[in-house]
């Protein structure tokens, strides 16, 4: 591989979008942010310069970060952030990935708009497992706030309320026709061919929604999904989740047809708080051939959406992801495992402060959001990897974290009365190549939701997946150890459970946490110390010298 050097300036950019126009936090000046590409093998070297007053940090969403667990990006879990005019160069080699991935900020909420696709292409003469495409599009959806999102973070964390919700989503940052106030301007277009296929690279950004996506008349074949090759399956509509990343193959119709496509995207939701209920759009539009005339009013095709609770589809669909497994790429799923836990994934409540009054959901109480009860707080002096390169780990965390819940209870049924979480920082400590297991319960508290689980340093293997509670000895004889799909984020269904597993042979410390930001904020978290092995290429590699200081 080679080296590829990046600038990434944090700069402000004015943006109008459904006629409000405000600055908004960018990288470069561009909405959404410029495409990080680089080939598999290759070394990566981005210097992140702050020129604005917010701390800033940047996470590469999917990138394994072999031994450069400080080139991660989650603020004060491997690095203090970069302050105002500060630089901060994020150095790490793509190690055995190659596929569509995203960067975004990784602090408070300003992935908002900082955010943008990340294409990592095969070695050189490397074919993709499928057709050649005749071009290649990103395609990375977003959430539009017609107010600053750190205003909006900030109350609904003051108040203890559910934060307000987004005005737009957005497809590579327009949100299209259906929003009052929108101009042609606010919509893609995007100019396909007749008779060629292309490789969509589709990315969801959006800060708190899982999206439904399709294409009127048109089928998209499934070929990827966070950054691993899948066996292909068809489809007219995908479902994606915050963080993760889907290839898909379109092909399009042997002749320009008269008529215009429009590409919708509209929320999953099955929680029972406010949610974003709009729908945004983009169009698909055939050049004609030159010698023709170009037709002029074509109609415009809408696609069917899944209802917005549509879990019947979601669990169908979710059901159809396989790892490609074979023999150029096969699966990796561990078949035995060291280390079993069993983690609940959920909302809850905690006290609200004295003095104060709060919007929680129960009489003053704040909403908080937990993994075993524990609801997740970092620590703002040092950053977990500092604390333990440094040996400060004392008084900075605790290495405690149960493996399963203290006090168990019916997690999908009548929730307990007392649903209050305790707030700590406390990480599980893995020894090098341990091969884990964890089966992630959503709980009923407060409201049964879907939460994407994102591991940080780890792609994972979706080995199960079920309603209710989790039965220890009925439901790993339904285990995939074949050919479960390997991705970074995956769905705990409403009221249901995941199992997962994973090698665990990165040292570092890695956060696990739910890609719904309004759920990091409240606490869905929880982090892996994996220790050094006993080779040289097994240890975390010493801290870079302009590694940021809190
Ligand atoms: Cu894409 Cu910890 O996040």
């Amino acid at each position: 591989g080679i080296t590829r050097h990046y600038t990434f300036n944090i700069e402000y950019l004015n943006v109008t979008r459904l006629c409000h126009t405000r600055p908004i936090l960018s990288v470069n000046g561009k909405f959404p942010g410029p495409p990080l590409v680089a080939r598999e093998g290759d070394r990566v070297l981005v210097k992140v310069v702050n020129h604005v007053s917010n701390n800033v940090t940047i996470h590469w969403h999917g990138i394994r970060q072999i031994t450069s667990g400080w080139a991660d990006g989650p603020a004060y879990v491997t690095q203090c952030p970069i302050q105002s005019n500060q630089s901060y160069t994020y150095n790490f080699t793509i190690t055995g990935q190659r596929g569509t991935l995203l960067w975004h900020a990784h602090i408070s909420w300003l992935r908002a708009t900082i955010y943008g696709p990340i294409i990592i292409l095969p070695k050189h003469k490397v074919p993709y497992p499928f057709e050649k495409p005749h071009k290649e599009i990103p395609i990375i959806f977003g959430e539009w706030f017609n107010v600053d999102p750190e205003a909006v973070i900030s109350q609904a964390l003051q108040t203890g309320g559910g934060p307000n919700v987004s005005d737009a989503y957005t497809i590579n940052g327009l949100p299209g026709p259906f929003y009052n106030c929108s101009s042609n301007k606010d919509t893609l277009k995007l100019k396909v061919k007749a008779g060629k296929t292309y490789l969509l690279r589709i990315i969801n950004a959006a800060l708190n929604e899982e999206l439904f996506f399709s294409i009127a008349n048109h089928t998209l074949v499934v070929v990827e999904a966070d950054a691993s090759y899948t066996k292909p399956f068809e489809t007219h509509t995908i479902l994606i989740a915050p963080g993760q990343t889907t290839n898909v193959l379109l092909k399009t119709k042997p002749k320009s047809p008269n008529a215009t496509f429009l590409m919708a995207v509209r929320p999953y939701f099955t929680g029972s708080g406010t949610f974003d209920n709009s729908t945004a759009g983009a169009i698909l539009q055939y050049t004609h051939p030159s010698h023709k005339p170009t037709p002029q009013n074509l109609p415009l095709l809408q696609p069917t959406l899944p209802p917005i609770n549509a879990t019947d589809f979601v669990t169908k669909f979710t059901a159809k992801f396989k790892s490609l497994g074979n023999d150029k790429f096969p699966s990796k799923v561990p078949k035995m495992v060291d280390k079993k836990f069993f983690f609940t994934v959920g909302l809850g409540t905690s006290p609200c402060p004295k003095n104060t009054t709060c919007q929680g959901p129960t009489n003053n109480t704040k909403f908080a959001a937990s993994v075993n009860n524990i609801s997740f707080a970092l620590p703002h002096s040092l950053s977990l990897i500092q604390a333990y390169y440094s040996k400060r780990s004392n008084g900075v965390f605790k290495t405690d974290f149960p493996s399963v819940p203290i006090n168990p209870f019916n997690y999908t049924g009548t929730p307990p009365n007392n649903t209050l979480v305790t707030n700590d920082t406390k990480l599980v400590v893995l020894n090098f190549n341990t091969s884990v297991q964890v089966v992630l319960q959503g709980t009923s508290i407060l409201g049964a939701e879907s939460h994407p689980l994102h591991l940080h340093g780890y792609d994972f293997f979706v080995v199960g997946q079920g309603f209710g509670n989790y039965d220890e000895n009925k439901d790993p004889e339904k285990f995939n150890l074949v050919d479960p799909v390997q991705r970074n984020t995956a769905g705990v269904p409403a009221a249901g459970w995941i199992a997962i597993r994973f090698q665990a042979d990165n040292p570092g410390v890695w956060f696990m946490h739910c890609h719904l930001d309004i759920h990091t904020s409240w606490g869905l978290i929880m982090a892996w110390l994996v220790l050094d092995g006993p080779e040289p290429n097994q240890k975390l590699q010493p801290p870079p010298s302009d590694l940021p200081k809190c």
